[in-house]
């Protein structure tokens, strides 16, 4: 029943027979990077979460991609180069061959262009922050400007959630990053529209407290990541406690949905840092087991904790799968807050680097031309 369902919807994203035929041609978007409150982590073939996740969309961590492309004679195979900050990386190739094969069905003109990717991020490659989530969803937005342009059918909303398809055969959080400023990702059945396939904005009312909300990025550790979050996911498999997770991140969904209308902070901290530390607590129980937090990690979550205590501040952390620390709090406690940073969490930052960041409205499209 369920896999019928599936691929109802995957039919929906082939395109019928292209309108229009494009020698050449270039498209810039930016896309933001996001945080997830509930976190994704276990995944099936093809990119399906076994758990629905939210996240806030950032504002200035974001990546920039302009994707050229010109027709070309042999369609065998995809063809493209990329560049990081104007240099070649021979190094981003397998993923993005990952992703063009994965999304060829749906693309049917991959094969029939040479492309360049030409991507930068806004926040320092080696920070520590994955680019991932901005990047292949400023690509896949590119490709949807190009399909718009063979086929000018395309509505926006259908743009939208077909770039979010798109991306989620990237990366799976990058289906998140496209709109803001909550989006979420999985099959819930109190959240009307989601889906396992693509992303969709929060459908319900927001409390004013979570309206700008500011996310520091504490850059504790900007090494390589110890773990790909692909082998993290798939250690998820055969997980003792999986299944238990999955149950416990569809509850704190469902949870969040009176939290965030009735702007609870205390509610909302609660179920934030758990579900940060349980993506942790996975980590470590799983088979092979990893420690990603650093001891400075923990020193800045006690320093939150004690600052809570002393000053009823609504200061709240979460984690990706790493050592770095997002510093989560309400707009009106911005002064406050950033005093609390400089004076007691930099010190805990490699080279006392970090990013102030809060929450944003999604993609933009920056030029087009022909
Ligand atoms: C810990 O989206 O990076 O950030 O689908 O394998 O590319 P892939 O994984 P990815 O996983 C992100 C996991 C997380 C939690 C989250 O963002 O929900």
């Amino acid at each position: 029943m369920f896999e019928d369902f599936l691929k109802m919807t995957l039919q929906d994203f082939i395109p019928k027979a292209y309108k229009n035929s494009i020698k050449k041609g270039s498209y810039t978007w930016s896309s933001p990077s996001n945080i997830a409150l509930v976190k994704y982590w276990g995944k099936r073939d093809p990119q399906i979460p076994e758990n629905p996740s939210i996240s806030f969309t950032l504002d200035h961590c974001k990546t920039t991609t302009t994707l050229s492309f010109s027709k070309k004679q042999e369609k065998n195979d995809f063809s493209f180069e990329i560049y990081l900050d104007g240099d070649k990386k021979e190094s981003f190739k397998p993923k993005i061959e990952t992703f063009f094969k994965r999304v060829a069905d749906y693309l049917p003109f991959l094969k029939d262009y040479h492309f360049v990717i030409e991507t930068s991020n806004s926040f320092p490659h080696s920070s520590g922050i994955a680019s991932s989530a901005s990047g292949m969803s400023a690509l896949s937005l590119c490709l949807m400007s190009i399909e718009k342009e063979l086929n000018e059918d395309v509505s926006d909303a259908f743009f939208i959630q077909k770039a979010s398809f798109l991306a989620r055969l990237g990366s799976g959080s990058a289906c998140r990053s496209l709109e803001g400023d909550l989006v979420v990702w999985g099959q819930h059945d109190a959240i009307n529209g989601s889906s396992d396939l693509y992303g969709v904005k929060y459908p319900f009312e927001v409390h004013e407290n979570f309206k700008n909300y500011r996310d520091t990025i504490l850059l504790v550790d900007k090494g390589e990541k110890q773990v790909s979050s692909t082998v993290g996911h798939n250690l998820m498999h055969d997980h003792p406690f999986a299944k238990e997770r999955f149950d416990q991140a569809k509850t704190n969904l469902e949870r969040l949905i009176p939290i965030l209308k009735e702007g609870d902070l205390e509610a909302f901290i609660k179920i934030v840092e758990s579900e940060a530390l349980t993506l942790h607590a996975m980590m470590m129980t799983s088979m092979p087991y990893f420690i990603l937090m650093k001891p400075n990690t923990l020193e800045i979550i006690n320093k939150i904790w004690a600052f809570r205590e002393k000053t009823d501040s609504k200061i709240c952390f979460t984690l990706d799968a790493g050592a770095n620390v997002h510093v989560l709090y309400p707009a009106y406690e911005s002064d406050q807050v950033s005093e609390f940073i400089k004076n007691e969490l930099v010190a805990f930052c490699q080279k006392g680097h970090y990013i102030s960041d809060r929450i944003g409205f999604g993609a933009n499209q920056l030029t087009m031309k022909n």
